[in-house]
């Protein structure tokens, strides 16, 4: 249908992005597919939409040039081929009319610029002027352009690079990825609510601590999640020293991701030993100490939610509620476990108590079997 009305008003139309890597990488069949046009964007949806039968839905953004239409479920996504060029201050491009290689190139990586023609005389031809096909052999995200124009034009991609790496277990291409790390402030003009986006994407790939190790690595995790940052680092008094917490939490992320597609269960496991930090003390008898660590990241967790703008809804209480809750097993398990205090952990926990073991299994970290046991009973 696209093709044709493409072909009744005489311009070129291609299917570009997410939906071309995701068909080539088998990931499923996408429910967004973005269309680029060399020619209206808006035009060519509003055509398609009066070719379909039913009543399909159109929403025309016209300050960006774009159409949206939404039919059985999927999503298409129109927009006319542009040449951008951003001010250094500011996500709003400068926009031009170009060809398709204009729109590929203003694209942040080479898997994300496939483009496959839906013209009659070469139709399902892949256009590929970046060669993002062998970067999705080799498993690289690479930028179409030089990386510090590609990040600096919208520095969100620095997280997409690291989210599709985490999403996909890709490799980020060393030059792009020390651009990461140069341009890392420049996150700082980027919306909570778009970071928080690529945050969730990253928590909900399968082995989470890629991305997250990838966010710390480039120092992006500073400006994100500081009370994570702050966990890193061994300290040594009198000979003895506590693992590092920082390292710890990527464990238990990782460990409870192989058990729960729930990303809450995911945030509390990020976020269960925060309040290590602002508690940790030396006691001459006792050693190092986090006392009361729970009850602080619990408060933390309010604070942080509200900073990044997640809703302060039941989600936000849950991960709460996880991370005060998260040490006590272990705690109880460690002075012998009465039934009362059994009961009284399974009260607190309400609906959600195999979540919390859960949580507290993905949590052991001694390598002792006997205790291992001891704990998991
Ligand atoms: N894009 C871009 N820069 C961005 C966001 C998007 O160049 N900051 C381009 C990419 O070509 C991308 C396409 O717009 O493939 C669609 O973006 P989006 O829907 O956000 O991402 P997808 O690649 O489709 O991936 P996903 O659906 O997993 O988010």
């Amino acid at each position: 249908v696209i093709a044709e009305a493409a072909k009744e008003m005489d311009i070129k139309c291609y299917v570009i992005g997410g939906y071309v890597r995701d068909y080539l990488l088998q990931r499923g069949i996408p429910k967004d597919i973005d269309i680029v046009a060399v020619g209206s964007g808006i035009e060519l949806a509003k055509k398609v939409a009066s070719k379909l039968s039913g009543k399909p839905e159109i929403s025309v953004f016209k300050n960006f040039g774009t159409a949206m239409l939404k039919n059985k479920g999927v999503e298409l996504e129109f927009v006319g081929a542009r040449k951008e060029s951003y001010h250094f201050d500011s996500r709003k491009p400068v926009v031009e009319d170009g060809t398709l290689e204009d729109d590929q190139k203003r694209r942040d990586f080479t898997i994300n610029a496939l483009a496959i023609s839906l013209n009659k005389d070469d139709y399902g031809t892949l256009l590929d002027p970046f060669d993002g096909i062998s970067d999705l052999d080799n498993k690289l995200i690479r930028t179409p352009l030089d990386p510090d124009i590609t990040y600096s034009d919208d520095p969100l991609r620095m997280m997409r690079a690291i989210r599709f790496a985490s999403q996909l277990n890709f490799t980020i291409f060393p030059q792009s990825l020390d651009a990461i790390t140069e341009n890392k402030d420049r996150i700082q003009i980027i919306s909570k609510e778009r970071i928080v986006d690529e945050l969730n994407k990253i928590l909900s790939s399968p082995t989470p601590s890629l991305g997250l190790g990838l966010l710390h690595k480039t120092g992006l995790l500073e400006y994100i999640l500081p009370e994570l940052t702050a966990l890193q680092g061994i300290e040594e008094i009198e000979g003895q020293r506590h693992k590092d917490n920082f390292w710890h939490t990527l464990e238990v992320v990782d460990n409870i991701s192989k058990h729960t597609d729930n990303v809450w269960l995911r945030w509390a496991a990020l976020l269960h030993d925060i309040g290590k930090a602002p508690t940790k003390k030396f006691d001459k008898k006792i050693g190092w100490t986090f006392h009361g660590h729970e009850f602080v990241g619990s408060k933390m967790t309010y604070k942080l939610f509200k900073r990044l703008r997640l809703p302060l809804n039941d989600k936000m209480k849950y991960v709460q509620k996880m991370v005060l809750m998260s040490s006590r097993p272990i705690v109880l398990a460690e002075d012998f476990v009465t039934d009362s205090a059994v009961r009284r952990l399974i009260f607190d926990a309400g609906d959600h108590v195999e979540d919390l073991m859960t949580l507290c299994e993905a949590d052991i970290t001694t390598k002792n079997p006997k205790k291992q046991k001891q704990y998991k009973n």
